[in-house]
Parts: C-alpha cells; structure tokens; sequence
C-alpha cells in the first residue's frame, strides 16, 4: 500500500482542473481497496474515500481533503454463454471504450451505440451511461460492489440498481457506499441493430457500408461524436454538463406556443424530454468565453475549460447558464457531472 500526499489530481481529470488530493492511492483488486479502507477508518476523519474512475464526469471546485482512490481493477472475461447471450466480466479500471472495442473484435453485440464514451466500465453503472439510443441498463447483467462500511462485497442484480436516466441507486440511496469493483454485461450473439436515434441512418449511408453490422453502427457514432464532442485530450470537458430536463405534455405545449422551434422528445410516461443545448444556446450562451471558462461552439450543453481555468469559475458559469434557462423558459435544469 503506497499512499501519496498533496498529488496534483489535474491529469485524473478530463476537465483539466488543478486541484490537490490530500492524499492519493490506487488499488488492483479488492484485497488491496480492504486495505486502502482500512487505512482510512484509521485516520479518524471520518471521511468516506473519493472514487476516481477516468475523471470523464467530474468537477473539483476545491482541493480534496481526503484519500482519493484511482480504481485500477482490469481484466475481461467470458463468463458463459447460452444460445442468445454471451456474459462479459469486466474490471471496473478498464476503460470504456476499450470494453466496446473487445465486443467489436468479437461480435458481441449490444455496445456499439456507446462507442467512444470516455471513462471506466466502474463508474458506466454509476449514471446509466447512454447514448444514441441505447442506454447501459439494457447490457447489464449484474454488477459487484464493496460495501465501504461492511468491507463486504454485494452482487447486485438490474433491479437493485435502479436504473434511470443518468441514474442509478449509486448517486441516490447508496450515494458514496460502495465502491463498484467488476460489471458483467449480457451481449446479443445475433444482433439487433439500433439506428434510430438521430444521424445514424444518414451517416452510415454517407459511409455507404456494403453490410450493416455492429463495427459499421460504432464507426457511424464515432464519426458523429467526433464532429460534435470536443475532444477531453485536447480541450478540458466533462461531455454534457447538465441533464436534458422533462417537463408534462401539458408545459411542453405551453413552451411550444411561445417558442415554436423548440426541441422535445415524448418520453414512455407522457412527459417530455426537451433538449437542454437548444435551451442553452437560446439563452446566448453557445461559443461563450470568459476567461478560460465557456461553452463548447458546437454543442452548448458541454462546458470548457479553454486552460487555466478553476473549477468554481467552471460552476459559476453553469450556475448563470442554469439561472438564465430558467428566466427564460422556467425551467430548472440539473447538472449531470458530479460537483465536488
Ligand atoms: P469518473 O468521472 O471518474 O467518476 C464519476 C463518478 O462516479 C464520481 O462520482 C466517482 O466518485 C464515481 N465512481 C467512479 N468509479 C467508481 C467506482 N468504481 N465505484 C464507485 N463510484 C465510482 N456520458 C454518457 O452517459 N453519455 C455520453 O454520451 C457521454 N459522452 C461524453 C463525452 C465526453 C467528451 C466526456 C468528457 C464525457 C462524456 N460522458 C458521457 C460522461 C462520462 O464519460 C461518463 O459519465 C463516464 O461513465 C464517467 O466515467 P469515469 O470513469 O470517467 O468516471
Ligand atoms: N442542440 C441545439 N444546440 C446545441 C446543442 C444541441 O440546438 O447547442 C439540439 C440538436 O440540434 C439536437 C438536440 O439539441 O436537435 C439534441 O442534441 P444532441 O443530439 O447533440 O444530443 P444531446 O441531447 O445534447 C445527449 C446526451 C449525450 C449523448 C447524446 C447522443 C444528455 C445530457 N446528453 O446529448 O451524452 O452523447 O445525447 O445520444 O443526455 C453526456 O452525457 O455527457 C453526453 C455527451
């Protein structure tokens, strides 16, 4: 066990911020996390560990006055197969997308509509990654966790997680209680292709693949996302900084009298999904810069840091993108980064 004091948590972040963990760690397994727990009911804090997966979802706005821990459990493994479904284990340290490509080399199929998201297979669960259409819950087999109090390890089934939009019973009920070690995914042997969502269908006829099939569905969303995401190597972004928010059927009509272009989706219960980046970019805010602080050109939903800029310049600014939606159009946005 090596514990590192005062570590700069600036590339363990992809908004690129500076900010000090009082004290830094990483673990492989859960033997060594024990440990890393154990040291740290030690210290008599009482502060529970931060979790960091790849940092892709995450804002500091101040130094970190506890032990941070970097999840770096790897590996992936068939599990079993049955006539349908194969069952896919993976470490909570290996990266996202790395994960998509192992289902692309193999033809496992499920994944492809997630291709490029950033970040860890640990933290997928965390806010029900989606993208495209399709939304981590429908992958997911079961996922194990170490209970940061018991020191014991859960298994816990689609249902126990509570699936949501950019949710899951991790951010809510068991919000910093456990610590996500292994997902296991359920993939599709035979695919069923999902190319309904947005530019798919247009982009992969640009492609002009001769066959339709899972590399040809991943590659379309690459290109899409590369020509409107800016890219966390080369300028500080956490993806989108808030939630599209939903509004009844009833406000949406209300909204759609006064401001006729306006972007919503019905959702399954009624509601409506509205588009927070059409919201955003109404109120003025698209290619905004302050200091090094702004929102991206392309796609105002995702905030920027342009270099130097702090994380409380970062959340201010999303406080008054947040406070002029609201003037506007009445309605609340929600953040969907983690602020610390
Ligand atoms: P981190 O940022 O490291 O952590 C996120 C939260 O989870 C933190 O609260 C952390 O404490 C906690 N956590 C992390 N790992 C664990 C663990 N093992 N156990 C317990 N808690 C843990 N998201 C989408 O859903 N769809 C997208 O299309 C999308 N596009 C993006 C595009 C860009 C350019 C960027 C930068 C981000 C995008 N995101 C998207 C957001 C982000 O990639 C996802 O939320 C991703 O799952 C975060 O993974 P991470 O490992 O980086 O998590
Ligand atoms: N739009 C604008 N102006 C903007 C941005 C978007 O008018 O500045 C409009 C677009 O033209 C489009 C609609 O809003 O009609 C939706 O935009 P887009 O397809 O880019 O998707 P999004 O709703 O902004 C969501 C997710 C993304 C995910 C994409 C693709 C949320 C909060 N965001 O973005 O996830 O990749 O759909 O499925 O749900 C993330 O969570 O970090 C993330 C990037």
């Amino acid at each position: 066990m090596i514990i590192q004091e005062n570590i700069s948590l600036k590339k363990f972040n992809t908004f690129g911020i500076y900010a000090f963990a009082k004290q830094f760690s990483s673990f492989a397994n859960v033997d060594e996390l024990k440990e890393l727990i154990s040291y740290n009911n030690s210290l008599s804090n009482n502060q529970s560990p931060l979790i960091l997966g790849g940092g892709s979802n995450i804002l500091f706005t101040k130094n970190i006055d506890a032990l941070v821990l970097k999840n770096e459990i790897k590996g992936i493994e068939l599990i079993t197969e049955d006539e349908n479904y194969v069952y896919v284990k993976s470490g909570a340290g290996e990266s996202w997308h790395g994960f998509v490509q192992y289902c692309l080399q193999r033809n496992f199929a499920g994944a492809e509509n997630l291709s490029l998201i950033p970040g860890n297979v640990g933290a997928s669960p965390m806010q029900n990654i989606g993208a495209y259409g399709v939304e981590l819950k429908e992958i997911f087999y079961e996922l194990e966790a170490l209970n940061i109090n018991e020191q014991k390890v859960y298994t816990f089934s689609v249902n126990d997680c509570a699936f949501g939009y950019r949710e899951s019973v991790f951010k809510t009920t068991y919000k910093n209680k456990f610590i996500i070690l292994s997902v296991t995914f359920r993939l599709h042997k035979k695919p069923v292709l999902n190319i309904s969502y947005g530019a798919i269908k247009e982009e992969l006829e640009k492609m002009n693949v001769p066959d339709l099939n899972i590399q040809a569905v991943s590659q379309a969303v690459i290109n899409i996302r590369t020509s409107k995401l800016p890219d966390p190597a080369k300028i500080g972004n956490a993806g989108s900084f808030f939630k599209n928010p939903s509004v009844t059927k009833i406000i949406f009509d209300d909204l759609k009298i006064k401001f006729p272009n306006i972007i919503g989706y019905e959702n399954n219960d009624g509601t409506v999904k509205l588009a927070a980046g059409w919201l955003i970019e109404q109120c003025g805010w698209k290619g905004f810069r302050k200091g090094d602080a702004g929102c991206n050109d392309k796609q105002a939903l995702v905030l920027i840091n342009f270099g130097n800029a702090t994380g409380k310049e970062i959340y201010d600014l999303s406080e008054e993108i947040l406070q002029s939606v609201k003037n506007k159009f009445g309605v609340q946005l929600e953040r969907e980064v983690n602020v610390i």
